[in-house]
């Protein structure tokens, strides 16, 4: 068995941090998304794995590489624009040569892996398995309609959903789904939808089985839905201190200090985790704050939210929360006159400031 993962796209719900970077390698608990769905298809047993890339292509290829860092064989599959879901898959054709495969959503996460759900599709001769999870906002994903537990009818993204049950972004195919996803046509919004290709598969008579999963899982596309992924993946932190510590300093509770990070007169809070050669001086980290690799974080305060590499957040009278802080920013204050805000903020940023 193969595994596809897609890593294409474009992260338009989370500009202004994806207009130059992946989503897919947004750090989750310093570890970019990405890397979860490596680590949880080789866990399940598959060490051949393609990725589709786009426009991010080279920032994927340099994290990722050949995959020997997992023990595992990288293939890239260029997808020349996201032409939808489906399309990933007939690009894959070749890459798969009949084998089945699971296909991984490369920005969500789940949280218990993917193990027994590729046992199960290997045991059972399906031609395609879906995930399905209860969420709150259905009209946000591909919906499914179930009769006594067998899926008949799948939407993507419907106005009003009929059940609330999504389709969750793994999928396990066998060859079959190639002649699905060259049957049918492009939707409303320009893109070969996979919910399309699978109602192929069940309008066919094709084998198609769905599990309803109990573990937490996360469509990482919004900055809310960062955020309690950050929150989930930290909480199951083991404390574990490889910087230096002053005596000044403490650490409370689950706290992660990577090796070359300071932490000097300060208070980390956890479930917390401090990048590699990062330094924390007079500061507070709060719960559920992963600050990553090179970053200084001075006098301040700063909890429940993920600050990417290189950034500085200095001398700020007020917490910041609930942020997501791109790379090589820097945050601080001014004694200059007038007394006024300075920002220089890339398109699609958001501030808010206190009135
Ligand atoms: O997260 C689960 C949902 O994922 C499902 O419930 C939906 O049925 C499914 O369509 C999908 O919806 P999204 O709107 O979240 O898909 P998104 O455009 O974010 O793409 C998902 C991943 O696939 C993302 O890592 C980018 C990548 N991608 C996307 C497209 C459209 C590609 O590699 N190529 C593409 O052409």
């Amino acid at each position: 068995m193969k595994a596809l993962i897609l890593s294409g796209g474009r992260g338009t719900r989370l500009r202004p941090i994806t207009h130059t970077s992946a989503k897919q390698l947004v750090p989750v608990a310093n570890k970019p998304i990405l890397f979860y769905a490596i680590e949880a298809i080789k866990n399940a047993g598959i060490t051949d794995i393609g990725i589709i890339v786009g426009d991010t292509h080279a920032e994927i290829r340099k994290a990722c590489g050949d995959g020997a860092q997992w023990g595992v064989k990288i293939t890239y599959i260029p997808q020349d624009a996201p032409l939808g879901l489906a399309h990933a898959v007939k690009i894959s054709e070749e890459f798969m040569a009949g084998e089945s495969f699971v296909m991984y959503l490369g920005d969500n996460l789940v949280k218990d892996g993917i193990t027994t759900l590729v046992d199960e599709f290997r045991g059972q001769g399906y031609n395609a398995q879906i995930l399905l999870a209860h969420v709150k906002n259905p009209t946000d994903f591909g919906v499914a309609e179930l009769d006594g537990g067998r899926v008949v009818h799948l939407v993507e993204k419907p106005k009003e959903p009929k059940t609330d049950l999504a389709l969750v972004g793994v999928y396990m195919f066998d060859a079959s789904i190639f002649k699905a996803v060259n049957s049918i046509q492009p939707s409303a919004r320009g893109e070969l939808e996979i919910t399309d290709a699978i109602q192929y598969l069940i309008d066919n008579g094709y084998k198609v089985h769905s599990h309803v999963i109990a573990s937490w899982w996360k469509d990482t596309g919004k900055l809310e839905d960062m955020l309690e992924a950050n929150r989930i993946v930290l909480d199951g932190l083991e404390a574990l201190c490889e910087g230096d510590v002053d005596d000044d300093s403490s650490l409370l509770g689950k706290v992660h200090v990577a090796k070359g990070a300071r932490i000097v007169n300060s208070v980390v809070r956890g479930p917390a985790i401090i990048g590699e050669n990062t330094l924390v001086e007079n500061a507070y980290i709060g719960p559920f704050t992963s600050v990553y690799y090179g970053c200084t974080i001075k006098n301040c305060e700063i909890e429940h939210s993920i600050v990417l590499e290189r950034s500085e957040i200095v001398d700020l009278g007020t917490r910041v929360e609930d942020s997501l802080i791109g790379k090589n920013v820097k945050v601080g204050s001014t004694t200059r006159k007038p007394k006024a805000y300075r920002f220089m903020l890339g398109d699609n940023s958001e501030v808010s400031v206190i009135q």
